[in-house]
């Protein structure tokens, strides 16, 4: 070939990269750790075995049934109460460094207070805690993945002020039971899912609509309780169990529309309400709400004829107790939006989307999932990832979620893609742009209940057969993929050395 002809396939191959991502012949840091996911209430199922408490999602499904998929609830789910060493095996095979889960705080507390302990739940998490180290695995664990004991709902939820100490004592009780065994915990999983979806726009258990308000309350609440359990595990435990405690906070990259400053702004502005509303209390080295949130939180309350800001005020003492506990960056996330400057909502009934004023969309040539909100946009990640990089001071990340669904196909080609962008995206981040990247987690490990979706979008690397009263696993080529990733550290055939 001529020089010219060499020079233009050159660039298309970098076109090619660059535009569809195909991934990077590099290996992954030795010592990057790669895990799978699952939460309780959409695996577990035994929803009222052994002495198991009610829980909002329990409540909801079966008050509710009509809002979810087919009717569908997570009563048996996988059956991973029962199933749970068929679970480990497949994490065997698979060679991942850890495990994700989380525990189901009314198995362990039934009623949600820490006077009655269900002795079988907590034999259930020592079971899987033992049968995952025996193994090799590393259980890394989530406090609370949205399933609140129905008690405490009846007390309010998370809007009441109080549930931070009732969490924090929840929190507790799992370090003393659990610590030795246990070295990486997450407080609250998507936090602005329970708060939003469940007392903002009220589609999600316990079902509370009040945009605007129970939403921002609900999160002043998870903030000061996931800062407790910080305060408790490193007064009480660090000494000893010298583990590391987190909160996962999850988003989706947001893309100006356009390269002029308003679509900027907009999409700084879209960020800060949808991740830094969680995010900067804890990660940003000033600490509190992003200043975007408060001042026209504050200012649209005011116009709105309310005495005070709808969004609750940190004392200063509250925002240095907050700040800064965290042990590293937790952070799940799937897909990109893109952002267009808009003209202020008129002010009216208040809302979160009101308050961020801004119009978000997604381009419909990007390739979709099962899910309509998951499109395939592998350079989104590798974008907030160097976003997150430099607004909060260069942290350790560890990628708690990312993932893809589909129909249940087992020979599932598109997941693969997915996987394949995703982490070579990740991959450039840390070699070409100084992210630290440390791990990384696939959602999920099989297919569960899909919240609201019920059993009809899948994430699983394992396909499960919710028709057989067994729950039967089977391999998807998802797993293979991933097991040889693992295995390798490398996303191609042949990596350089
Ligand atoms: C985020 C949540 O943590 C998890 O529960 C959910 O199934 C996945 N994303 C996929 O939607």
């Amino acid at each position: 070939m001529k020089f010219n002809q060499l020079l233009i396939v050159f660039v298309v191959q970098v076109f090619l990269r660059t535009t569809y991502g195909e991934p990077i012949n590099k290996k992954f840091p030795e010592n990057f750790l790669f895990g799978t996911a699952t939460a309780s209430y959409q695996v577990e199922g035994a929803w009222i075995t052994d002495g198991k408490g009610e829980n909002i999602w329990d409540h909801f499904t079966h008050i509710h049934s009509d809002l979810i998929a087919n009717g569908d609830n997570g009563d048996i789910a996988c059956d991973s109460y029962n199933k749970y060493q068929e679970d480990v095996a497949m994490l065997k095979d698979l060679g991942v460094n850890f495990y994700r889960f989380s525990l189901s705080w009314s198995r362990i507390l039934p009623s949600g207070f820490t006077n009655q302990v269900n002795q079988p739940g907590v034999d259930y998490y020592k079971n899987l805690i033992a049968a995952l180290k025996e193994n090799g695995i590393e259980p890394y664990v989530t406090l609370y993945h949205w399933d609140l004991p129905e008690p405490l709902q009846e007390l309010g939820g998370w809007p009441n002020p109080d549930l931070a100490d009732y969490f924090a004592e929840y929190a507790r009780l799992a370090f003393t039971l659990f610590g030795d065994d246990v070295k990486n915990w997450m407080t609250f999983n998507e936090a602005k899912q329970t708060c939003q979806l469940g007392y903002g726009y009220g589609v999600y258990a316990p079902g509370v609509a009040s945009d605007g308000i129970g939403d921002y309350l609900c999160a002043h609440t998870v903030l000061r309780a996931h800062a407790k359990a910080y305060h408790i595990y490193d007064e009480e435990f660090r000494a000893t169990q010298n583990g590391r405690v987190s909160m996962v906070v999850d988003t989706d990259w947001f893309e100006p529309d356009s390269d002029s400053e308003e679509d900027i702004e907009a999409a700084e502005r879209r960020i800060q309400f949808n991740f830094g509303w969680y995010a900067n209390a804890i990660y940003h080295p000033d600490g509190n709400y992003p200043q975007v949130m408060i001042d026209r939180i504050a200012d649209r309350s005011q116009q709105e004829g309310f005495p005070r800001s709808r969004l609750p005020e940190f004392t200063p003492e509250e925002v240095e107790y907050i700040k800064g506990t965290y042990d590293f960056f937790a952070l799940n996330t799937y897909t990109t939006s893109l952002v267009k400057w808009s003209d202020d909502y008129p002010i009216g009934t208040p809302s979160w989307d009101a308050d961020g004023s801004v119009t978000v969309y997604q381009d419909s040539s990007w390739n979709s999932s099962a899910s309509g909100w998951l499109k395939v946009v592998p350079w989104g990640t590798r974008k907030l990832l160097n976003w997150i990089d430099q607004t909060y001071d260069h942290p350790e990340i560890v990628i708690t979620e990312n993932g893809y669904s589909d129909h249940g196909e087992l020979d599932d080609q598109d997941r693969i893609n997915y996987y394949s962008k995703y982490l070579s995206n990740i991959l450039q981040a840390i070699l070409e742009d100084g992210v630290n990247v440390t791990g990384y987690t696939a959602w999920s490990l099989m297919d569960n209940f899909e919240w609201l979706s019920g059993y009809t979008e899948k994430f699983g690397l394992y396909q499960v057969d919710f028709t057989d009263p067994n729950r039967t696993r089977t391999i998807k080529s998802s797993a293979k993929f991933y097991k040889n990733v693992i295995a390798t550290k490398c996303l191609v055939d042949t990596c350089e050395e």
